[in-house]
């Protein structure tokens, strides 16, 4: 693999280019996390935004769209009217069809003499290797561009590779951003400071001293409006290929020599690689396909997925995974991996369980039965790090209860905290490919969950029903069961 060493962050002018620049993901997302870091003064002064689009609008037209759609996804008390001003200032709009050669003659003239340009394709990916092509032959490409791909990225290997060897054919992988907005949020980033910037948990994170793992990424939303999308994905490539397993790479790789883009992503690699295969016999075991039914939410009463608009009334597409993996190194030996997530759920969290071993023998005879100490990661909606103990309950007699040592990031520092695209995007600028995928963990992430699509498909079973507003079929609590443990909230 070639080193991956970003071009250096520079005072040159620059372009951002937003393929797909008035698009869902470009008014919700992209545009607040530009604004935001405008705010606070964190774009290179000479920054423009050309938002791409195939609408025919002029730049009036353009920001008239935007004063009407992008201030509701801003925090009202970061705006002000100077500032929002100032923004829009920076913003262009260049009415383009990917698909045809001749418009990027007119975006090469948008663009600023001896800019840096990042380009960032928020399209559908069948577009990038179209995209990457008409850039290069409108000589839009030099060795300081860099490009930022959006998932999906791929279906299954061999579309991934596709990708891959379409992009990389203008752009080295050192000029790769492959983003995960996972990697950008504070907690997860925590994550790798709580591993390896203390050294109490270290020496005990590793077999036999845990006893599983559990990650959850509970949404208490539906699929919305992205039926179109969503039912052709699922919540396994959807959640799991990416997001999931990269919380799992930083949950579970060894300590980088530095963190030096390559340094940390090698070790990520080596926990993707190291991932037991799942067999048929596997898929059949050690998963769970579920899809949500009409329950509630938010105290609303809520659709089931197959009354959704737009979803197929017979779709089998899963809203719902919950696997256990296993990591076939020393560290892992017989630590379960549980995975789940899905749409629906009774709340939103996301949040890593490490749980670990049973006492070898209790002098207690009064010991409830539960899991004695687990490590408790919540990231999100609240940031905070638990861990429980076991503790005297006040009074005569020995009885034991679990209580928690508390850390609340959110109190801990009072500092803002960026949204997890302002921060990637302030990556893409400077240059800093470490919270980005590289080819080659893309890759492998796809080869591990390709064979979960395959069993599926040969097992041919619809997926389960679980309520809305619950926390998933049953058959997820009894894979925990198997495991002689339980999710967290059932334990
Ligand atoms: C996206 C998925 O990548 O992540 C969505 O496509 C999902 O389906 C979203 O809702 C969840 O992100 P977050 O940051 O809200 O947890």
């Amino acid at each position: 693999m070639t080193p991956s060493t970003a071009p250096a962050p520079s005072t040159l002018p620059l372009d951002l280019v937003i393929f797909g620049g008035a698009g869902d993901l470009s008014v919700r997302k992209l545009l607040p996390a530009l604004y935001m870091a405008h705010l606070h003064n964190n774009l290179p002064a000479q920054t423009r935004i050309h938002a791409l689009g195939r609408q025919p609008w002029d730049r009036t037209a353009f920001l008239a769209f935007i004063e009407d759609k992008v201030p509701g996804f801003i925090d009202a008390t970061a705006r002000t009217e100077t500032t929002w001003q100032g923004f829009l200032q920076r913003l262009n709009y260049v009415s383009l069809d990917a698909t045809r050669a001749g418009d990027f003659t007119s975006l090469g003239e948008a663009l600023q003499a001896g800019s840096d340009r990042v380009y960032y394709l928020a399209t559908a990916p069948s577009l990038f290797t179209t995209i990457c092509e008409h850039l290069a032959g409108a000589s839009l490409i030099d060795v300081r561009s860099r490009v930022v791909l959006e998932k999906p990225l791929g279906h299954d290997l061999a579309s991934a590779k596709e990708i891959n060897d379409s992009v990389g054919r203008h752009f080295l992988e050192s000029q790769i951003f492959r983003i995960d907005h996972y990697l950008g949020k504070e907690t997860v980033q925590n994550l790798m400071v709580l591993r390896f910037g203390n050294t109490i948990f270290e020496p005990l994170w590793r077999s036999p001293y845990i006893k599983s793992v559990q990650i959850t990424v509970a949404e208490s939303v539906g699929v919305g409006s992205r039926a179109g999308f969503y039912d052709s994905t699922g919540a396994l490539r959807d959640m799991v290929q990416n997001h999931l397993l990269q919380l799992l790479c930083i949950v579970a790789m060894e300590p980088p020599v530095s963190l030096d883009p390559d340094a940390v992503r090698d070790e990520k690699l080596k926990v993707l690689r190291s991932l037991r295969p799942m067999t048929v016999a596997h898929v059949a075991r050690d998963t769970v396909r579920g899809q949500y039914s009409a329950g509630a939410s938010g105290g609303d009463k809520a659709r089931g997925y197959l009354q959704e608009d737009n979803i197929p009334p017979d779709s089998t597409t899963e809203t719902f995974v919950a696997l256990r993996a296993h990591i076939n190194n020393w560290r892992w030996a017989n630590v379960p991996i549980l995975l789940r997530t899905g749409k629906r759920m009774a709340e939103r969290r996301s949040e890593i369980v490490i749980e670990f071993a049973d006492l070898p023998y209790t002098i207690f005879p009064d010991a409830p039965r539960q899991p004695v100490n687990r490590l408790m990661i919540r990231l999100q909606p609240e940031e905070h790090v638990q861990l429980q103990m076991m503790a005297k309950e006040p009074g005569s007699g020995m009885r034991l209860r679990p209580v928690n040592l508390n850390l609340d990031l959110e109190l801990a520092f009072s500092e803002r905290r960026a949204e997890a695209y302002e921060r990637l995007l302030m990556d893409v600028i400077k240059g800093r490919l470490t919270h980005f995928m590289r080819r080659d963990e893309l890759e492998a992430a796809w080869t591990w969950v390709e064979p979960i699509l395959d069993g599926w498909k040969q097992l041919n079973e619809k997926p389960k029903a679980y309520t809305a507003g619950t926390w998933g079929p049953a058959a997820s609590s009894a894979l925990m069961a198997r495991e002689g443990s339980a999710w967290v909230e059932e334990s």
